[in-house]
């Protein structure tokens, strides 16, 4: 990695990608590319990030869209001049249901903003790693894709399938000195549970050792795997969930 660290993020609003933008804007020598499908939650990102070391974009993306990501990864070599860590961290929870009362519109977005913008996230920042002599991509899992959670069919196949895409890529690109690896959070409070019962996310809490955290809890295993200490890392799962797959 050069002195300087140019950082993307896709889907940098809402509550974890507001959290891992703010732990990334902290760092030394950090310039980031904060993108998102709403201009709102970009926004309130932004707003939060007075404290920035270094340089930040934003731009308006969608993650369905492999051209948005694309600009999003240009825009970063255009003004940074490299792209070294890559952050793909939109997503959607699906809607409440058992897999017998859910159509294929719940399960076609599911795939296309988890899994297929995931892909495009990898496809783009391949691209432009391959250049730089190599880089991090991290993907945004979660233990729903390791655990099986009912009423959420859609959320936790294509969770699992963004861990088994971090493990392709990184077998994949590992030649070019390219690592992908993904995080499985926990549950922690944000938008994406707008709609869910309360009683829902009570019976989800009560499964985690530690209680429900928060996206700053988070946040670290990014820093880590946007970090050179994560050098020998790579097709990796990190899990951060407060023990709850450790019953
Ligand atoms: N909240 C949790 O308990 C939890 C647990 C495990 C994993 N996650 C994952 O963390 C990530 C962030 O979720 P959050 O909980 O912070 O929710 P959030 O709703 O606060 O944030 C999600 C963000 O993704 C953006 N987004 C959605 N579709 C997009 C698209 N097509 N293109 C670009 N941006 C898009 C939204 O605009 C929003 O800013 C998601 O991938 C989610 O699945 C969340």
């Amino acid at each position: 990695m050069s002195t300087r660290r140019v950082v993307a993020i896709l889907g940098a609003g809402g509550a974890l990608g507001g959290a891992i933008s703010a732990r990334l804007a902290s760092e030394a020598d950090t310039d980031l590319v904060l993108s998102d499908m709403s201009e709102d939650s970009l926004g309130s990102t932004l707003g939060a990030l007075a404290g920035a070391a270094g340089s930040v974009e934003t731009m308006v993306a969608d993650v369905t869209v492999q051209a948005d990501v694309d600009a999003v990864v240009a825009r970063a070599v255009e003004r940074f001049g490299r792209l070294d860590v890559v952050i793909g961290n939109a997503g959607v929870l699906s809607p409440n249901g058992r897999i017998h009362n859910l159509d294929d519109e719940d399960w076609d977005r599911a795939f296309r903003v988890n899994v297929m913008g995931s892909v495009h996230v990898v496809k783009s920042a391949v691209g432009a790693m391959r250049s730089n002599g190599g880089g991090s991509i991290v993907l945004t899992a979660s233990v729903a894709g390791m655990t099986a959670w009912s009423h959420a069919g859609p959320y936790c196949v294509t969770k699992a399938g963004i861990i088994e895409l971090a493990k392709v890529a990184a077998v994949e690109y590992a030649k070019d000195r390219i690592r992908v690896n993904c995080v499985c959070p926990g549950t922690f409070r944000s938008a994406i549970h707008e709609g869910l019962p309360d009683e829902a996310l009570d019976a989800i809490a009560v499964k985690h050792p530690l209680g429900l955290g928060s996206a700053g809890d988070v946040a670290g295993a990014y820093a880590y795997l946007a970090s050179d200490a994560s050098r020998w890392t790579t097709g990796s799962a990190i899990v951060v969930d407060g023990g709850y797959t450790a019953p």
